[in-house]
């Protein structure tokens, strides 16, 4: 059935479409989750299908693997990959240096595995996701199950002495059961409402016995492509100091890869 598509998502496929003009043919490719990512990927399909462009994606849910397998990309593990030469993924909140709060959608496990894996992290994102401090929405953390309980009081303990504004951490649920990722382990998302000092924040949580990893992102992110719902695209690049600016068509519905 078709759907008529909103600002947001004609944002979020203006950012997509943008960023898949740095994928070369025979390149290596992580494949970000979640809705931005996914038309990301969907582009890169119609790419392959269109011919004489190639590429190998490494998918970092398995969500993503499987939209990847449908619309004709040719996916591997990271294993095999070894080394990727881009990720493009999608994130829940950006600041000025490019540190990320990600793990909305629950991979952020894989997600940050894959990205550090890569020559150079491309996210793609409406301007929404913009901020001048990250911390409004809130931070998932990856616990493994045995013992959540007592890593939740841990983490909320080691708040009390970092540079946050609140200090709630909350079982993600998946209706009335936890949501467990692709690892079969939980998450906790901390309401924290404004982190002050993200770097000191990544490192100290991962020190937590039971956490497995955190959704900031520091460092990670070489280019961010933000997109408007009108098909305006800024590009910034972290590392050359460089802004653009350009426009691609946006579609009025998503009833727009026909040939799958
Ligand atoms: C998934 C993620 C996503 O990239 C993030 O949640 C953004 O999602 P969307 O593009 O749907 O807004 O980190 O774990």
């Amino acid at each position: 059935m078709t759907r008529e598509l909103s600002p947001i998502d004609k944002a979020k496929f203006a950012a997509a479409k943008k960023a898949v003009d740095f994928v070369e043919s025979g390149m290596r490719v992580g494949l970000g989750t979640g809705s931005t990512a996914a038309w990301m990927v969907r582009c890169l399909g119609e790419k392959v299908r269109a011919g004489g462009f190639h590429i190998t994606g490494v998918p970092t849910s398995t969500a993503t693997a499987k939209l990847a397998n449908e619309v004709g990309i040719e996916v591997v593990t990271l294993n095999e990959a070894k080394w990727l030469d881009l990720t493009i993924d999608g994130a829940d909140e950006f600041d000025g240096e490019l540190n990320l709060i990600k793990g909305g959608g629950g991979a952020l496990l894989q997600e940050k595995i894959v990205a550090t894996a890569s020559d150079q992290m491309i996210v793609i994102a409406d301007i929404a996701k913009e901020v001048a401090h990250l911390g409004a929405f809130p931070l998932p953390v990856e616990v493994i199950q045995f013992g959540w309980q007592t890593s939740k009081t841990l983490l909320e303990e080691l708040l009390i002495n970092l540079d946050v504004l609140g200090r709630e951490a909350v079982l993600r649920m998946n209706g009335d059961t936890p949501f467990v990722t692709d690892e079969g382990n939980y998450i906790l998302d901390l309401h924290l409402k404004r982190i002050n000092n993200p770097r000191q924040l990544a490192l100290t949580l991962n020190q937590i016995p039971g956490v497995v990893e955190n959704g900031l992102f520091i460092d990670i992110c070489d280019v961010v492509v933000i997109g408007a719902g009108d098909g305006a695209v800024e590009t910034r690049d972290i590392n050359a100091g460089t802004v653009e600016n350009h426009r691609v068509d946006v579609p009025e519905s998503d009833n727009l890869f026909s040939d799958i």
